[in-house]
């Protein structure tokens, strides 16, 4: 072939190529995207981004683009062009036009690990009917029924098993009562028995991928990650086998305590589905739940008038519960800790479990005088609203009281912890919020309460060496919170 042969087959799709790149360029350049940089070609800015900060901060990353572009910027982060928002405003927008301007969008990672029916990966109708079942076996009603009394017993038998004067690490142990929690929940395991530890080595591989680059080769955090969600899944499968043949398969006589019986009972869903229904739900309430236990226990270990306060509140409980004869929690004495309530708000605001979400515009959208194109990808980050001091008086500071006198709500912490479910305040979202408003929210809270009332009416507590929250942006304790505990004499 001659050169000029060459050059002509060649010609056409280098002219395309030229014809589609002008026509995309002339559109970005008539549109009016907020100012930003887009970083190297294809890893744009992701490294920056992602570069671990401290946990009670926005991070160097954030300060930087916010002060020199403002709080809704453009940038090219997880491999796409994206518009990040620390604006309360749209980010709230956002989350309430899901399926309508923009769709949940997690990178591909999430879906190859957590699977194809998880509930971070789905969107329409698919998502809709994963999210009724959740919502039902999270119900308040079951909450109070069968999840206050599991969640004091597992609280119990951590608590129970910490001597006076030891030290140990305060992350494993609130990763070990949400861990027992969530298998005692989802698939009635109980805790300290082989195979449940066996399912807590697995799942403790299984997070380390999670959390890690996608890089599926040999030695690789995912790839191991990978090999233990099969081992998971045939666990759960086993699990799920055993209970149809116990029955007969037959599904009305199955038992539908726990939430694998419920989903095999009351929905139409495969088993695939269910698989990834039940490993997502142990994901989602393990790994934030525990983070947020150890938050609350680093945050009061630097409070003492904070301590003061919540052991005057349960003190209280406690006296009125002696008197009326009573041992176990009921809802009545949850609903009196209102301070304990100020005290979980002010963790979540301060200590920013989930960071940001992972969204994509699913149509051309005009926000204040921006555009944001279809097909970018859209980070609402709620953690720069709850630090930030337009929203939040001093947000560098741990006080809970803030919550006491919050604008437009009564001076009782209680209204304002309703905020945290209903968005009716859009400057507070640790919990997301519109049709994807996290489902396990008020277990989180109750979790959270009932594990501070034993904590302060039985130990104080000091940090046994340094260390602090960081942001991977996941948030985690480097040395896993080690702390020396003194158990009161003085209580139950
Ligand atoms: C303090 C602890 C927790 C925090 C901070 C938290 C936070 C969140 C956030 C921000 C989302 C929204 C994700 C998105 O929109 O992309 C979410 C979703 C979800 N969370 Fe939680 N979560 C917590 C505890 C729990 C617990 C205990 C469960 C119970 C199993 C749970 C189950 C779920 C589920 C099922 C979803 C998906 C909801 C949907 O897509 O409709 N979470 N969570």
């Amino acid at each position: 072939m001659s050169d000029l042969e060459f050059f002509l087959i060649l010609l056409p799709p280098i002219l395309a190529l030229f014809f589609i790149f002008n026509v995309f360029k002339t559109k970005q350049n008539t549109l009016n995207l907020p100012p930003g940089n887009m970083g190297w070609p294809f890893i744009g800015e992701t490294i920056g981004y992602l570069k671990p900060y401290s946990a009670t901060t926005i991070g160097e990353f954030m300060e930087q683009h916010i002060s020199r572009f403002g709080k809704i910027y453009k940038s090219h982060l997880f491999g796409e062009p994206t518009i990040v928002s620390a604006d309360a405003g749209l980010n709230k927008f956002i989350l309430q036009n899901e399926g309508r301007l923009f769709e949940c969008s997690y990178p591909r990672s999430i879906g190859g690990i957590l699977g194809k029916w998880s509930m971070l990966v789905l969107v329409g109708d698919m998502h809709r009917d994963m999210r009724i079942i959740s919502l039902n076996f999270l119900s308040n009603a079951r909450l109070k029924t069968h999840l206050l009394p599991e969640v004091e017993k597992q609280t119990l038998l951590v608590l129970s098993s910490w001597e006076d004067n030891s030290a140990f690490c305060a992350q494993d142990e609130a990763k070990k009562f949400t861990f027992n929690l969530m298998a005692k929940h989802i698939m009635s395991l109980d805790p300290g028995k082989q195979e449940t530890e066996e399912l807590k080595k697995e799942y403790i591989t299984f997070m380390k991928g999670v959390v890690s680059p996608p890089l599926n080769l040999p030695g690789t955090p995912y790839r191991k990650a990978l090999k233990s969600r099969s081992t998971i899944l045939k666990f759960i499968e086993e699990k799920m086998e055993e209970r149809m043949e116990k029955m007969g398969e037959k599904t009305e006589n199955l038992e539908d305590d726990d939430l694998l019986g419920w989903a095999l009972k009351h929905s139409n869903l495969s088993k695939e589905q269910i698989l990834d229904l039940v490993l997502s739900l142990l994901f989602a309430g393990h790994e934030t739940s525990s983070v947020s236990i150890a938050l609350a226990i680093y945050f009061l270990q630097d409070s003492p008038n904070v301590v003061q306060q919540l052991t005057e509140e349960h003190m209280e409980i406690v006296k009125a519960k002696k008197q009326a004869g009573e041992t176990e929690l009921n809802w009545d004495d949850y609903k009196k800790m209102e301070f304990t309530q100020c005290v979980i708000n002010e963790t979540l605001r301060f200590g920013n479990v989930v960071r940001f979400l992972h969204r994509k515009a699913i149509k051309d959208v005009h926000y204040k005088g921006y555009d944001i194109p279809n097909g970018w990808k859209v980070l609402p980050v709620v953690s720069a609203v709850h630090l930030d001091p337009s929203h939040f008086d001093q947000p560098y500071h741990f006080d809970p009281w803030r919550w006491q006198n919050i604008r437009g709500s009564s001076s009782s912490c209680s209204s304002s912890w309703l905020a945290t479910s209903t968005m009716s305040n859009n400057t507070f979202m640790p919990f997301g919020g519109g049709p994807r408003l996290c489902a396990g929210s008020e277990l989180a809270k109750l979790e959270m309460a009932v594990f501070i009332h034993h904590l302060v009416l039985n130990f104080s507590w000091k940090l046994a060496d340094t260390d602090q929250a960081l942001a991977f942006p996941f948030v985690d304790f480097p040395k896993g919170l080690p702390i020396r505990v003194h158990r009161h004499t003085f209580i139950i």
